[in-house]
């Protein structure tokens, strides 16, 4: 099992006011999984992905990937785990500015110690299936939005990853780039195994899961 998150709940307290985000969420994902959730804003989708990728601490509940407890770790156990394992992709490019396309391509494996010449061959290939081969050398303010959640994504594949976490990830593209970011997702899940947790608006999109859940007020639920 990649991931197993056991009775997940995530409470945000604002004044005397709870918002339960995520409520006793129970979920496996196994290796090469392609999992899609759906639901409506603020049912706690981003939340639950947060919660899986180490970016915010759960209230109640565990996460186990690869069956290391994350919330167990230490800061930088974690970080390196996350870094390691779990590819991320968010509604909004998260490219940093002061960073070529390149530069931003090899922080994550440089990051992970790997070797530079491999880091460079994969940079290389994975900007290629997303057509930014050419864009190596552009700083992100240079590239349209679209071109620099194109390069996100890419960068998202860079360090192996066993699990994709993909928050709305084609949110507002155009249709072109939507197709080319499922296709690059499909095929790295096919080819390399990688499991992919996708959260969409889109009800097309999600049939191209092997499995679908819905979020309804922070409760996960199983459909079909
Ligand atoms: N940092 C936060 N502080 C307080 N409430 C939050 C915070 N983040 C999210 N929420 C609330 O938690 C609920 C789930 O939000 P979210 O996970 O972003 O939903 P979704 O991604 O499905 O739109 C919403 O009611 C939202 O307002
Ligand atoms: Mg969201």
């Amino acid at each position: 099992m990649l991931v197993s998150v056991n009775n997940l709940t995530k409470i945000y307290r604002l004044g005397d006011y709870e918002v339960y985000a995520v409520r006793n969420v129970f979920l496996n994902i196994d290796r090469g999984e392609f999992v899609a959730v759906t639901g409506h804003s603020g049912s706690g989708k981003s939340t639950l992905l947060s919660l899986i990728g180490g970016l915010s601490k759960p209230t109640v509940g565990r996460v186990k990937i690869d069956g290391v407890d994350i919330w167990e770790l230490g800061d930088e156990e974690l970080s390196a785990l996350r870094n390691r394992k779990i590819g991320f992709m968010f509604q909004f490019s998260s490219l940093l500015p002061t960073l070529s396309v390149r530069q931003n391509m090899l922080l994550p494996a440089s990051l992970a110690g790997a070797d530079e010449r491999e880091a460079e061959a994969r940079a290389r290939e994975l900007l290629e299936q997303v057509g930014m081969e050419h864009r190596m050398h552009a700083y992100p303010w240079q590239l349209s939005g679209g071109e620099q959640r194109r390069v996100a994504v890419a960068r998202a594949f860079m360090n192996h990853p066993e699990l994709i976490l993909a928050d709305e990830p084609t949110g507002d593209l155009d249709e072109d780039s939507e197709a080319l970011v499922m296709r690059m997702l499909r095929r790295m899940n096919r080819e390399e195994g990688t499991a992919v947790l996708l959260v969409t608006h889109s009800r097309e999109l999600a049939e191209q899961a092997e499995r679908r859940l819905v979020m309804r007020r922070g409760r996960l639920l199983e459909v079909g």
